[in-house]
């Protein structure tokens, strides 16, 4: 594969190695950005994730400026973030992060279309701390774009997309009849006592939400990654995730054949980033 073709791969922070592209050299950004210091990747000072909440919206948004510039005309940011619940004392507030990270983008970019995807996580269906199952129960996708661009039509046809469309579902549906059916009667024949202990089992293993995060934080479905690659994106296009964490967008970018140039600061997520392509056709920038 030719050099100009590989995938890059950075090793440093995303606002420094954006000085580094050339200008209008991006046709589409696909990322889930850090969560300010509620989830700390790493203790590196520059990592996002070590700064409280103001500190974090004020340099997100010098990511968003230096991503505006490496964007092609046209091109589109899509990005994918759900709201979350703090402590405080003796209960919960709610934090509206996407509304406040629409206020991060620079004029340049401007919103166009936001789809709610619904994870239908509950409580039982889920190993996240209770509390964060409040917020991460609908998982925003913003999608801004850089003036017009060729993808108006897809833009439209996203926005008729219903919320229920991404909704995850639990693994075995029929299950899940068979499992209300079942109790149903258990609980008119009083089973109950009999049933539950297998039946939180059931729940435990069949009904769970899929796309619980997996070895690394906030990981993205990679079916998520791909729908918004393959609408927003064609084949050879240059795709680019400032936020690789375990390098979801590598690995779908790769498969749907248009090239990667990402970002992590994380040392500890290298490994798990490397490992999703072959060494021959990644260039690695520390
Ligand atoms: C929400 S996670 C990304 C998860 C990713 N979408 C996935 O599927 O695994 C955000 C990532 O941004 C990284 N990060 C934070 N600040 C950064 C910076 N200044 N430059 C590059 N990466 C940074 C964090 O280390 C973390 O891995």
């Amino acid at each position: 594969m030719p050099n100009n073709q590989k995938h890059q791969i950075y090793f440093i922070d995303c606002r420094e190695g954006l000085e580094k592209l050339p200008d209008q050299s991006i046709d589409l950004v696909v990322s889930g950005p850090p969560y300010f210091d509620h989830i700390v990747y790493s203790k590196d000072e520059k990592n996002l994730s070590t700064k409280n909440y103001q500190d974090f919206l004020r340099d997100i948004s010098e990511v968003w400026e230096k991503l505006e510039r490496k964007l092609k005309d046209g091109g589109i940011v899509a990005i994918w973030l759900h709201d979350i619940y703090v402590k405080k004392e003796d209960h919960f507030e709610l934090i509206s992060f996407h509304s406040d990270i629409i206020k991060t983008f620079p004029e340049d970019l401007a919103l166009r279309q936001i789809v709610i995807w619904d994870r239908y996580l509950k409580k039982i269906y889920t190993d996240l701390p209770k509390e964060e199952q409040f917020g991460a129960r609908f998982q925003y996708i913003l999608v801004f774009s850089k003036g017009k661009t060729a993808y108006e039509k897809k833009l439209k046809d996203f926005y008729w997309k219903p919320v229920w469309y991404f909704k995850t579902m639990p693994r075995f549906l029929g299950l899940k009849m068979l499992y209300h059916i079942v109790f149903f009667f258990g609980k008119i024949f009083y089973l109950q006592k009999i049933l539950n202990p297998i039946f939180s089992q059931v729940k435990k293993v069949l009904l769970q939400d899929k796309y619980k995060f997996r070895g690394y934080q906030t990981t993205c479905p990679p079916e998520l990654a791909q729908m918004l690659i393959k609408i927003f994106s064609k084949k050879e296009d240059t795709v680019c995730d400032p936020f690789l964490g375990s390098g979801t967008t590598l690995k779908v970018t790769n498969k749907l054949k248009r090239r990667c140039v990402g970002f992590e600061i994380n040392k500890d997520a290298r490994k798990m980033i490397l490992e999703k392509i072959s060494s021959k056709n990644v260039e690695v920038f520390e």
